[in-house]
């Protein structure tokens, strides 16, 4: 069953009711202010920092799972209705909402009235902006009152869980010409705050969240809006909000449009008052003329306009045409945009990230820009800069950062093994798309610490040697904490319920991972490359040496007979063997071993990915691990204390499926490689949204395994590495365009149905227009020079390259 429809021409999802099984969300904002708004209005906005400069508050986890937002309350006289739906709760006589590239509208109608809200956060200003149109569609005149609404986050979110009871005394607002300022602690240490206009005249408002509600109401229904009056309270403390009253008279087909901005604005310290500091009135001319930019209808017209242009310029760099539609609006919008959106966001706000826990995570933003760098590479190398700089100089690195600060913490533990070498992953990838050797002769400190800058490249040797200064007794790298699975904790054994495993102390051990062993063949591969271009070529060979080396052990203690196992536990007892009772094979070194090459001349590759089928693969995708763990292990940790069939513990992580599909495509089988693609692909999987419950237009985390009683739900959408590798996979494997560090290879593997494929790609400043074509006699031909190398050179910028790649 479906709840809505693709509408590619504008590139939108357009949900046609608000009882979508789950909040169905999208991201406003492209650089520094973003907002999350649901198919309800729900959410809230962050200035960069989702936990430190949340403006607005957002109850997580709550009854109703939605809540706050954007808050519009319509009153036509004979019922109070909402133009999102929520949260007044009122059914409107027509719905739809329209989740658009960086912005989301409402379309619905309630009684002759016809509301569009339109939400978005302008490309270049802090601020979200509403543009509420009413229109009159009765034949009647109509008086129409409007009740507007946001409630303010006291800036810290972790504070409305825990210290609230400071935030009931500190609250601050000043209110002047329809603008509520919102100025919590801005007499003290703060140099920022928030405001929230409108721009027409009100007859009342609001600041005060008890006096708004009135008693034992809640925000379907304020007693100020009931009664039709509000209060022009000014909130001392308790819970600031903002709020306006308006009030329309409306001839019949007369349409009204009105804006609401919600701002933050940040001042040097010696700019924060008019006037006197102290008790002093706040300097609003920066708030005043970000309003004035915003003032007339025109202004706005031209803002959405600009918000698309940009999307046509991150998109454009990489376009297909293949001849099924699902698959063109995947790549051509939904991945890449899912892709920008794990890029500003990591794993830290969304539906099901509380924006306070999990920041930038080291392994999670290196893969995200995978997904990101040839859409804007210039913002993928300050990223590989910030997290390198969270590296300590043995190669080991804080596993998470707060993006306001920049600085790591052990907030999510500490320790994971596989952290360095995606820092070599990333960058390898960066290079490869745009040519910039420079990146690496760039000074990064370690931990931050000032004086201990040394040039990239000696992070990526630093990460190269963590690997080979944790190796376990078979000679496969330590896992420490845990690796890519942050669940298998071989070193954990927690018997405290409720206890963290990822920061509960470790016993010492020699457990070791296969899967990091994958990593370390696959990225120390592409670190030799990089050693040869810098001239290193002892180091190069060295590498060589030991990748060989590391390719070795684990075709000798890594192989299983049918697959490759996962590990080695802290007893040196296999993990992810047939002679396991339950967690007999894994996905993940499957997955990572063939796509660093392993087994593939041997053979070991092609039977891995069959036993993968076998055991993994079921009609809503490929299990983590089977069968999944029936009780909980002391010496296995996290994965085992899931149920069977949900997260790491056989679930379909999705994150992972991409690297099997990869593999396939490396022993050359396109239909399965295809399968596993279009398995978890969002838009091939629409049909079955009430199955699968989370949005339709993007991946998710989870997918609930085949051992699960809920099997084909999935969980935790958006903020997954999945949008990255997913997109790696589709554009660089099944279609086949990859970049390299020597040019653009073009080598694509898709299944007999797909011919007549054109592809057109920015690469280093050029633009490549692929042609793939069936036919007997295979080859490469870039503007009709046969190519035997598979590689496209890099042509001169602003040329145009005709590629004829016969398939
Ligand atoms: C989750 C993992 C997550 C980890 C770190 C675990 O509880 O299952 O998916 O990566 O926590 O926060
Ligand atoms: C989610 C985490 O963000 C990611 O780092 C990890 O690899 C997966 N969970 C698997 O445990």
């Amino acid at each position: 069953m479906k709840y809505g429809f693709f509408d590619d021409i504008k590139r939108e999802y357009v949900i046609e009711t608000p009882f979508t099984p789950l909040p169905w969300i999208n991201y406003l904002g492209s650089n520094e202010f973003f907002g999350l708004i649901s198919n309800t209005g729900g959410g809230y906005c962050f200035y960069r920092d989702a936990k430190l400069r949340r403006l607005t508050r957002y109850r997580y986890n709550n009854v109703m799972r939605d809540t706050g937002g954007r808050m519009y309350y319509i009153n036509d006289g004979t019922s109070v209705w909402s133009p999102a739906y929520l949260p007044a709760k009122t059914e409107p006589d027509s719905y739809k909402c329209r989740h658009g590239l960086g912005y989301t509208i409402f379309e619905s109608a309630k009684n002759g009235i016809e509301s569009e809200l339109t939400c978005f956060v302008p490309v270049s200003d802090n601020c979200e902006i509403n543009r509420l149109v009413l229109k009159n569609n009765s034949g009647d005149r109509k008086k129409v009152s409007l009740v507007s609404a946001v409630e303010f986050c006291l800036w810290n979110a972790a504070d409305d869980g825990t210290n609230f009871q400071r935030n009931y005394n500190i609250g601050e607002v000043e209110v002047e010409d329809r603008v509520i300022y919102h100025k919590t602690e801005y007499r003290e240490r703060r140099n920022h705050y928030a405001f929230y206009s409108v721009n027409r005249s009100t007859t009342g408002f609001d600041t005060d969240l008890d006096t708004f509600l009135g008693k034992f109401s809640d925000y379907s229904l304020p007693q100020t809006v009931a009664s039709g009056k509000s209060a022009n309270s000014t909130a001392h403390g308790w819970s600031p909000i903002g709020s306006f009253r308006l009030e329309y008279d409306l001839s019949p087909g007369e349409e009204i449009e009105t804006v609401f901005i919600l701002g933050y604005i940040e001042l040097p310290k010696s700019e924060k008052w008019d006037g006197e500091a102290a008790g002093g009135i706040i300097n609003k001319r920066p708030a005043k003329m970000l309003i004035d930019r915003y003032s007339n209808a025109e202004s706005i017209t031209n803002e959405l306009k600009k918000l698309s242009e940009n999307w046509n310029d991150l998109l454009g760099k990489f376009v297909a045409e293949t001849g099924d539609s699902k698959l063109d609006r995947m790549v051509n919008i939904w991945n890449q945009y899912q892709c920008m959106i794990t890029f500003n966001m990591s794993r830290s706000a969304s539906y099901y990230e509380s924006g306070q826990g999990r920041g930038m995570g080291f392994r999670d933003s290196c893969q995200d820009l995978l997904g990101f760098v040839h859409i804007v590479p210039e913002r993928a190398r300050e990223r590989i800069l910030d997290i390198a700089a969270i590296q300590f100089e043995n190669g080991g690195a804080w596993h998470q950062y707060q993006p306001l600060t920049k600085r790591g913490n052990a907030d999510a533990g500490m320790g994971f093994n596989d952290d360095p070498l995606w820092l070599i992953g990333c960058t390898h990838a960066y290079i490869s798309e745009t040519g910039d050797y420079s990146i690496l002769d760039e000074l990064v400190p370690f931990e931050n610490k000032e004086g201990s800058e040394k040039p990239l490249f000696e992070h990526l040797r630093a990460s190269f040697n963590y690997t080979l200064n944790n190796l376990g007794p078979h000679n496969l790298p330590l896992i420490g904490r845990a690796d890519w699975n942050d669940c298998l904790n071989l070193n954990c054994f927690s018997e405290e319920p409720g206890e963290s495993f990822q920061t509960c102390a470790n016993i010492e051990s020699q457990a070791e991972s296969v899967f990091i062993a994958g990593m370390f063949v696959l990225y120390g591969t592409k670190y030799a490359e990089l050693c040869i271009k810098r001239g290193e070529a002892d180091e190069a060979v060295k590498a060589k040496e030991a990748v060989a080396q590391m390719s070795g052990a684990v075709l000798k203690h890594g192989w299983d007979g049918d697959w490759f196992i996962r590990a080695y536990d802290s007893n040196g007892d296999k993990v992810g063997s047939k002679e396991c009772n339950d967690g007999k094979i894994f996905i993940e070194p499957q997955g990572m071993c063939i796509m660093a090459g392993i087994g593939i001349e041997g053979g070991e590759a092609k039977r891995a990915l069959a036993a993968a089928k076998q055991h993994l693969t079921f009609e809503y995708g490929t299990c983590l691990v089977a069968p999944a763990y029936k009780e909980y292990h002391l010496n296995l940790g996290e994965i085992s204390s899931y149920p069977p069939g949900y997260k790491e513990n056989g679930s379909v992580f999705c994150h992972n499926n991409p690297w099997l599909s990869i593999a396939e495509v490396m022993v050359g089988n396109a239909d399965e490689a295809f399968e596993i693609y279009r398995r978890i692909c969002p838009a091939y999987i629409e049909d079955i949204s009430d199955i699968h419950r989370t949005e339709p237009y993007v991946y998710s985390q989870t997918i609930a395994g085949k051992e699960a009683p809920t099997s084909g739900e999935a969980k935790n959408s958006w903020l997954t590495g999945t949008a990255a590798w997913t997109y790696v996979n589709i554009s660089q494997y099944l279609l086949g365009v990859r970049p390299e560090l020597d040019g653009l290879r073009v080598n694509p593997c898709l299944p007999e149905s797909y011919d007549d494929i054109t592809v057109k790609r920015m690469f280093r400043g050029a633009i490549y227009n692929i042609t793939f074509k069936r036919s007997k006699e295979k080859g490469l031909w870039a503007d009709g020079i046969k190519i035997d190398t598979g590689i496209v050179p890099e042509a001169p910028e602003n040329s145009i390259v005709n590629v004829l790649c016969k398939m």
